[in-house]
């Protein structure tokens, strides 16, 4: 009898079973789980701009531009499943050509200041546009984020991807050699944003291609950022002269307002007496990040304790640019109609460290011919309430 019943209830079990395998598979082949779309932006003198969206299966979408290869939107749950979009930008392709501060953009050739915009490579000197008081910013007045970029979408297991290539002409903006870039925005069902850069030259030259995504994990803009609770793991950073150039040296943070391994609400130290915060008007430094190896690491982690999103920044990169929006002044209004106020986003900046082709010191940010330059972040969101 009792076998009967064993018999019985395993019979009906595995019919359950076999139903609950069968639903899912046919709703996969009906629905895909991971898509892309393509929708018009505009004109830009190179050509007309595209939005690419990614999404994913659990409602997550990243929008890019292949003008600038900029994020334009990226929509994140919080605690309770509800998607906001915690990137600063625009609505419209015209915001994003005229001056602003690199909302969401890829920035090269190089990535941060370059001092007095001089550098020199095997006895040759070059110079660049002084465009941040003395010192060379991001590539240029027309760097790689005013630029229009081919777009494909990009196949990988696991992933729905945009892939964006150009050649930056020899001498474009002042730097050598004619350089192929490709830049990768690749999205999987973890919530995780992969981000690939790869560049090779035919003449020797210097790189540092990086995202410049401005986030609020309360939602684009909405108040200031000083209750994030970041963590960076990074015993270093490069303390900068007043003109936000590093000094050569590699301070330790312990015991300063930079020491974040232990999580901490970016507004606890953000106004301390410290010159270094005072050259920065905040937090605008390169970290030392703790490394073991060459592979994609943990480089810092965000919490937004009000809506429980949390952001893990991992990299393959040797430095983190941490730059708390000191900068927003109110002066740009963004999408949603929202006025991009003091300290309203934060950037993470994966990246080499600034000024590296004049510090001897810092790791090399020369590419030669023959060599590729390749360099991975990821941004993985999730919930922790
Ligand atoms: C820099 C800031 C700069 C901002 C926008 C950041 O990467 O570190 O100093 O103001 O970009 O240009």
């Amino acid at each position: 009898m009792r076998t009967n019943i064993c018999l019985f209830l395993f019979a009906i079990l595995s019919s359950a079973f076999a139903c609950k395998n069968s639903g899912p598979k046919q709703d996969e082949e009906q629905k895909p789980t991971l898509s892309i779309e393509t929708a018009d932006f505009g004109q830009t003198q190179e050509g007309p701009a595209k939005l690419y969206t990614l999404k994913n299966e659990n409602g997550m979408e990243v929008v890019i531009t292949n003008y600038g290869g900029i994020i334009t939107r990226l929509l994140a749950p919080d605690k309770d499943g509800e998607f906001t979009d915690v990137v600063l930008g625009f609505d419209n392709l015209e915001d994003y050509q005229k001056d602003h501060p690199y909302f969401g953009a890829i920035i090269g050739r190089y990535g941060n200041r370059i001092a007095k915009g001089k550098f020199t490579i095997d006895g040759q000197e070059y110079t660049l546009a002084a465009n941040n008081g003395p010192n060379a910013l991001h590539g240029g007045p027309t760097g790689f984020h005013k630029r229009l970029w081919e777009a494909k979408e990009t196949e990988r297991e696991g992933y729905v991807g945009l892939e964006l290539s150009r050649v930056s002409e020899d001498m474009e903006e002042g730097y050598p050699g004619n350089l192929s870039a490709t830049v990768r925005y690749l999205l999987n069902n973890d919530n995780e944003l992969l981000i690939e850069y790869e560049a090779t030259a035919d003449e020797p030259t210097i790189v540092n291609l990086t995202n410049h995504t401005y986030f609020n994990l309360k939602g684009a803009g909405k108040e200031d950022i000083l209750g994030h609770i970041l963590m960076v793991d990074a015993d270093y950073f490069t303390p900068v002269d007043s003109t936000l150039i590093p000094t050569g040296e590699l301070r330790p943070v312990e015991g300063t307002p930079f020491d974040f391994n232990t999580p901490t609400p970016i507004g606890e130290r953000i106004n301390a007496e410290d010159e270094q915060l005072t050259f920065g008007l905040g937090y605008d430094h390169n970290f030392v990040l703790d490394r073991e190896g060459p592979g994609l690491e943990l480089a810092a982690t965000v919490r937004e304790p009000t809506t429980g999103r949390f952001l893990e920044v991992l990299t393959t990169e040797p430095g983190l640019q941490f730059y708390s929006g000191n900068f927003l002044d109110g002066t740009n209004i963004g999408k949603y109609a929202v006025q991009y106020d003091y300290r309203s986003g934060f950037c993470l900046e994966t990246q080499h460290y600034p000024d590296s082709p004049n510090q001897p010191d810092f790791p090399s940010t020369v590419l030669r011919p023959g060599e590729t330059y390749a360099s991975r972040t990821v941004y993985r969101f999730s919930v922790k309430p």
